[in-house]
């Protein structure tokens, strides 16, 4: 049987190298589930892996996206029938395999298909990912966050909206920073307790004056290069600065270490492909009663039918859209074909 799907077989620029068409269906291999795609999402780091910005080509063919959201259509051997009709959010489909979402169906582990509420939508379920498990990393790696302060670095961003939901969700006090108007508003309505101009507000002395003087516990950084003085300038005696991007893979940074020792600073770097999956189990688990709290509210910048793709990478790319890049691969509840 055959499937719709996007793939590429080179690196390159999305108008050139994705391609749509027809693709043999897979089958679930022991311990992996069948997943009937309704909603793919598209993040960076699929950009990333299509333009070459940190790997080369790992297979003749791959069908991009890691994230996603549908319906357990079949199991393979070691995994319970009952999972069959199960709707799930998908994250990590294409590490380490060639297939991720962008198609009408894919295989991956058992555990990397995750129930879904039954009040989340496939819109909500492909938005978690990726953007989800990186910002709960960043947050709660070094403890819980109840009654403590956090300030969480753009805001407005997909991880950044993300980290402040989870906050929130979890009893912290949550400072935003943004670099326009605009994105101001989206961190409030994220839920964001202060919002702060990076390029208007003096952020460290606005911190400095909300905590009484202690600064914030934790910093979720989207920009540690640029961010470094600032973050040790707002954070309190040994707390936590978690760095997750960079603007070029190239990019390396200078500490000031004298003000970093004084602080007690401690430095956490999150990748989310080598989080372990212990840790991501426990991730899901407060993401999922953050998502039952209806506190995980992620803003939807643009979805595009499956064959339109190529358009959607652009847009991601060109920086554009404020929200989750989405596929919407299925056409009605059941989509299009049966494998
Ligand atoms: N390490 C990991 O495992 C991991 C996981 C997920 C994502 N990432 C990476 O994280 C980055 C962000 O991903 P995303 O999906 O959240 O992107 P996004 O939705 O574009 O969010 C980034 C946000 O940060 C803002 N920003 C840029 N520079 C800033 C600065 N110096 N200080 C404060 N805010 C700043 C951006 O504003 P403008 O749009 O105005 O520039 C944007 O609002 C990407 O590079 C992605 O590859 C890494």
């Amino acid at each position: 049987m055959f499937m719709r799907a996007i793939s590429y077989d080179r690196q390159g620029p999305a108008a050139d190298v994705l391609t749509f068409g027809d693709l043999p269906c897979p089958a679930p291999q022991e311990g992996e589930v069948l997943v009937r795609i309704h909603v793919s999402a598209i993040n960076p780091t699929d950009v990333k892996a299509r333009t070459g910005f940190s790997s080369t080509m790992a297979y003749d063919l791959v069908i991009p996206h890691q994230d996603g959201a549908g319906v357990i259509e079949a199991v393979g051997g070691g995994v319970s029938p009952t999972r069959i009709g199960e709707r799930v959010w998908v994250f990590e489909a294409q590490s380490g395999r060639a297939a991720g979402t962008a198609a009408e169906f894919v295989a991956v582990p058992s555990d990397n298909a995750v129930l879904l509420p039954a009040s989340t939508s496939y819109e909500i379920g492909a938005s978690l990912g990726i953007p989800a498990l990186t910002a709960h990393r960043c947050l709660f790696a070094d403890g819980d966050l109840k009654g403590r302060s956090v300030l969480v670095h753009g805001g407005a961003g997909v991880v950044g909206s993300a980290a402040i939901h989870l906050a929130k969700w979890a009893g912290a006090w949550v400072a935003a920073t943004v670099l326009d108007a605009a994105q101001g508003a989206i961190a409030r309505e994220a839920g964001a307790d202060l919002v702060l101009n990076l390029h208007e507000d003096d952020v460290a002395a606005r911190i400095m004056e909300a905590t009484a003087g202690v600064g914030v516990d934790r910093i979720v950084d989207v920009d540690l290069v640029a961010n470094v003085t600032l973050d040790l300038a707002c954070l309190t005696k040994g707390g936590v600065i978690s760095a997750y991007a960079m603007r070029n893979a190239g990019d390396e940074g200078a500490i000031p270490l004298l003000q970093a020792m004084i602080a007690g600073a401690v430095f956490r770097f999150v990748y989310i492909y080598t989080v372990p999956m212990p840790v991501k189990l426990v991730a899901i688990e407060d993401i999922t009663a953050c998502l039952k709290a209806g506190l995980y509210r992620p803003r939807i910048g643009l979805i595009v039918p499956l064959q339109r793709t190529a358009e959607a990478h652009l847009a991601l790319e060109q920086g554009g859209v404020t929200g989750k890049v989405l596929v919407r691969v299925a056409e009605g509840e059941k989509g299009s074909i049966a494998c």
